[in-house]
């Protein structure tokens, strides 16, 4: 066996000596250390030897293994300095020839919104939060709130996740599986959050008030695209909760985050509203940025594109999360960042900003 091995190790090096492409050095390679190389074959007989000749046997033959392996990786590394001094001598190569430009990148128009979002906020003293894109029903609906019966929760509205796992991220430890949501596919069914307000009852189970949060993320709804609705969009939701806050301090922050986005001239209103979770509530709608208000089909005609919900923290949902309601107050809005965008940056389409066409992302610089 070891002279064999002596004679293959012999054969490698002259062969390998004269290997001149790289097509030979794949070859050298499978039939030296491939699967049927006559090396891995007579590791085969390594089972058949004497218990005390094994230690030897398999030493000699992994030495011959490497030796051969060593030569292999001279010949590649000659054959590829060989290969590039042919091409740079050969005319093909031209050092004057100037180098590809780099493209340099630019963020994404919704990311230089939640930036400018999120700076103006933190000026405020608002801290920011994150919440889960697959939610329970619990935290999107029941404990915001909803009856059992509303028609949000419906399969029309809501994307529910068909899932036998064990339910994530778990419930509040303030209601049992029995009480909560039986709509959608069963007992607090998974679903994909159709706003980002279950953010708010997370934070509110986490932390005792004073709160002062705001949570950008994306919410999911079977809305069907048109010029200002998309199925999969994004919000930035907000939240304080503290002693003595009222409607006024929700109208002074909604008007500050509006003439930083937009600028002192930009012109909103705050019209009624119903939410369950908030009482009184109300939307606030801006200017429309086609028309400058004068109505167009973006709008509807109506002059205004609806930007926020928002409204005073339903005292049941305090009592639900176990927050004293006689002692707290607090407000709460969510806006859609998409439409802030289309805005801000005059996006004439919602769904350009879902369709990663390179031309229309590279208009946007890199800060706002
Ligand atoms: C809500 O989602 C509430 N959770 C907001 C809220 C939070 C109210 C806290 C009170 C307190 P609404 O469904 O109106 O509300 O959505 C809020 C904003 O999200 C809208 O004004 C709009 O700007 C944006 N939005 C809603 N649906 C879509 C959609 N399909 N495509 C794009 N943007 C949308």
């Amino acid at each position: 066996m070891k002279e064999r091995l002596e004679e293959i190790l012999g054969n490698a090096k002259k062969e390998i000596e004269s290997i001149k492409t790289f097509n030979d050095l794949l070859n050298l390679k499978s039939r030296f250390l491939g699967k049927k190389s006559e090396i891995k074959e007579l590791m085969k007989f390594l089972p058949t030897l004497p218990l005390e000749e094994r230690p030897d046997f398999g030493k000699q033959i992994n030495d011959v293994m490497k030796k051969v392996e060593s030569l292999l990786d001279a010949a590649e590394i000659s054959l590829n300095e060989k290969d590039y001094h042919n091409t740079v001598k050969s005319s093909q190569f031209d050092y004057t020839m100037p180098g590809r430009p780099l493209q340099r990148g630019t963020l994404h128009p919704l990311t230089l919104i939640q930036e400018q979002i999120e700076d103006v906020m933190i000026s405020m003293g608002f801290q920011i939060a994150d919440g889960f894109d697959i939610e329970d029903e619990y935290h999107n609906f029941d404990a915001l709130n909803h009856p059992p019966e509303h028609p949000a929760r419906n399969l029309a509205d809501t994307f529910y996740v068909k899932s036998n796992t064990v339910i994530y991220p778990p419930p509040s430890p303030q209601k049992s599986q029995s009480e909560i949501g039986t709509t959608g596919w069963g007992q607090n069914s998974l679903l994909l959050r159709t706003h980002t307000s279950p953010v708010q009852v997370r934070v509110m189970e986490s932390f005792p008030p004073p709160i002062k949060i705001i949570s950008i993320g994306r919410a999911y709804r079977n809305d069907r695209f048109d010029l200002t609705h998309s199925p999969v969009f994004h919000q930035c939701e907000g939240l304080v909760v503290d002693e003595g806050i009222t409607f006024k301090d929700l109208k002074d922050t909604i008007n500050i985050l509006l003439k930083k986005l937009f600028g002192n001239d930009c012109k909103s209103r705050f019209r009624p509203h119903f939410f369950p979770f908030t009482e009184p509530s109300a939307e606030v709608d801006v200017t429309c940025f086609n028309c400058s208000g004068k109505g167009c089909p973006t709008c509807k005609y109506s002059g205004w594109i609806e930007l926020f919900g928002a409204g005073m923290v339903h005292p049941n949902v305090f009592d639900m999360i176990g927050i004293d309601s006689e002692k707290y107050t607090g407000f709460a809005f969510g806006c859609g960042i998409d439409r802030i965008a289309m805005l801000k940056l005059h996006i004439p389409d919602i769904r350009l900003l879902f369709e990663n066409d390179i031309r229309f992302l590279k208009q946007f610089s890199i800060r706002g």
